[in-house]
């Protein structure tokens, strides 16, 4: 049974596509989850960087930023250093990753939706980083490289969008080398009193809002606030990182815990 499952009172003897998670505030079957998913994200991604700069009034860059740092690449050109950046959608992540080691690394974005992936493939392009950063279709459950391979995995909000966390956290362990860093960044719980109100007024009225008006459709919008709500707290998800294997496990919350950063170990 998924942590997700478990946490919803799930009778043990449901396949697990059949056990009920939740794809915003609607409980569907795990196995339904993907595809609505991969819906929002379709209808999303030619305008996703310019709704995630509005959304976000631009601190989603300072929060990928901040990660990138903590992450700090090493900038040898004899360095064989690689990133897997899973659910890494138009490439911000691994775009970062590579300029902060002085285009000396390598990165590979892994993700679900190839109209996500497009969009980061033209942006590689036009940055003159296809050599440094190769994008290839998979899924965070079940990803399609060899065992202990990478140097470092990150996640920008992407893993609540995942059917089965739990799965995707062994994954990302298993693709790992020794000594290896996981690094998840994600929408998470605001501990500051009356920033909490402020920040559910926003997102749940102007966000759906802001999207209909850019791309004509509020729905996928309205899903990414209620995932937002429905992701575990900060401890909860350091406990499931821990579950998953990895040891030193931390987080910082930026913004008051409206995003944080969930870090761990492979040893
Ligand atoms: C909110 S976007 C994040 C994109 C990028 N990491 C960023 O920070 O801008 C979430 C991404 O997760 C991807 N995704 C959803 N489910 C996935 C899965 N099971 N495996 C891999 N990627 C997935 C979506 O296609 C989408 O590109």
């Amino acid at each position: 049974m998924t942590d997700e499952a478990a946490r919803q009172g799930a009778p043990a003897d449901r396949a697990p596509e059949d056990m009920p998670t939740s794809f915003g505030f609607t409980t569907v079957a795990e196995g339904q989850k993907q595809a609505l998913v991969d819906d929002v994200f379709h209808k999303v991604a030619s305008r996703y960087d310019l709704m995630n700069d509005l959304m976000s009034g631009g601190l989603h860059r300072v929060w990928k930023d901040a990660m990138v740092s903590f992450l700090a690449p090493p900038k040898s050109p004899a360095s064989s250093w690689q990133l897997l950046d899973v659910a890494g959608g138009t490439g911000d992540i691994a775009t970062r990753v590579i300029e902060k080691s002085n285009r000396t690394a390598r990165a590979i974005v892994c993700d679900i939706n190839e109209s996500m992936l497009s969009v980061g493939r033209d942006r590689a392009e036009k940055a003159g980083l296809s050599d440094a950063i190769t994008f290839s279709l998979g899924n965070a459950e079940e990803l399609p490289f060899p065992d202990k391979h990478f140097d470092a995995y990150t996640i920008a909000f992407g893993i609540r969008n995942v059917p089965d966390i739990p799965k995707a956290l062994r994954e990302a362990r298993r693709v790992l080398k020794r000594g290896g860093r996981f690094l998840c960044l994600e929408f998470s719980e605001v501990d500051v009193p009356g920033l909490d109100r402020i920040y559910d007024g926003f997102s749940f009225n102007a966000i759906p809002a802001m999207g209909k008006w850019v791309t004509g459709d509020g729905d996928p919008y309205q899903y990414l606030v209620e995932s937002i709500r429905k992701f575990p707290s900060q401890e909860r998800f350091a406990e499931m990182i821990r579950e998953a294997g990895f040891e030193r496990v931390s987080y910082r919350n930026y913004s008051g815990g409206i995003a944080a950063m969930h870090t761990g170990w492979k040893f």
